[in-house]
């Protein structure tokens, strides 16, 4: 398969003015972001690199990152972490408080904000260092020790993040959050600004394409019973109250962040990420959206 005379077609065919939706601007230092940058990059299975764009430049992941946690929660406690969040679709908005009430405090899913604070509760309650634990997790999966947090990032969202605080306080009042809600918080708002890459990201995610295991050391992170799971709550919950649409759309597992950068994995096969900072109406990348259709498209490969 000709990878970069796809991606090349893909870049040549799409631009940021066949959109129109906007920038995140609830996270202030977002807003600030050139809407103009668009990137993609694919990591295959044989080791290749191929890529167009600001595919190297770095961008706020946000959400993409509950991915890591979640993985290093089910490392931690396996199947018990159900008792503690559902695997079902919201059909909400990723930042909905509705569903809770009726739902005695249990999210839907680890990737709505609800789910992803009670991971965040999860790893302040079991490890020392958390905001430490996720960096090296991931820059061992990268295989990259400059990944970092972005601090303004974290700190802009500190500022807004009143519906993460009443998320995080809620929970706490149904009896669905252990510690206190200040160092989850502050764990969950480092953890949504790291700084990554398009290229930073297929590397990073090629472990769900691969069964666990970095490709380049062949060390494994992950026993497959977990990949298999986390690459099913990508598939049917990455994308919120998207997840139908972008199954039918691109037909890969994937998640999205409010930065604009949405990575999505082939099975065995490659891991793909791509960044385009404006977001459709359900805070998803619009024009990423677009260009991954465009890959299994072309490719004639997904996973259906
Ligand atoms: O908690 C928030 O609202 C953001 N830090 C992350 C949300 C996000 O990325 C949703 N994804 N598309």
């Amino acid at each position: 398969m000709d990878y970069q005379k796809i991606l090349d077609s893909i870049y040549e065919e799409m631009s940021y003015r066949d959109v129109t939706g906007k920038v995140a601007s609830y996270i202030p230092e977002l807003a600030k972001i050139d809407p103009k940058k668009f990137g993609m990059h694919l990591y295959c299975g044989q080791k290749q690199h191929y890529g167009f764009g600001d595919s190297e430049e770095n961008f706020s992941v946000q959400s993409i990152t509950k991915v890591f946690t979640l993985a290093m929660t089910m490392n931690i406690m396996g199947e018990d972490l159900w008792k503690r969040v559902d695997v079902e679709p919201s059909g909400n908005p990723f930042n909905s408080l509705t569903q809770l009430e009726q739902e005695s405090g249990i999210p839907r899913n680890p990737f709505i904000n609800a789910g992803a604070l009670v991971i965040s509760d999860i790893l302040v309650d079991h490890l020392d260092n958390p905001k430490e634990d996720l960096l090296n997790f991931v820059r061992k999966i990268t295989r990259d020790d400059d990944i970092h947090y972005d601090p303004t990032i974290a700190a802009s969202e500190k500022s807004t993040g009143y519906r993460n605080i009443a998320l995080a306080n809620y929970m706490k009042a149904l009896g669905n959050i252990k510690c206190d809600v200040d160092p989850i918080l502050d764990f969950y708002f480092h953890q949504c600004s790291l700084a990554m890459s398009c290229k930073d990201l297929a590397k990073a995610f090629m472990i769900f394409a691969n069964k666990g295991s970095i490709l380049e050391t062949g060390e494994n992170v992950l026993k497959p019973e977990i990949v298999k799971r986390i690459n099913a709550l990508m598939q049917t919950c990455g994308f919120y109250d998207e997840a139908g649409e972008f199954s039918f759309e691109v037909g890969l597992p994937g998640k999205s962040g409010v930065g604009g950068g949405i990575v999505a994995i082939h099975p065995e096969n490659y891991s793909v990420a791509v960044w385009s900072p404006i977001l459709n109406p359900k805070g998803n990348s619009e024009l990423g959206m677009k260009a991954l259709e465009r890959l299994t498209t072309l490719t004639g490969v997904s996973v259906f």
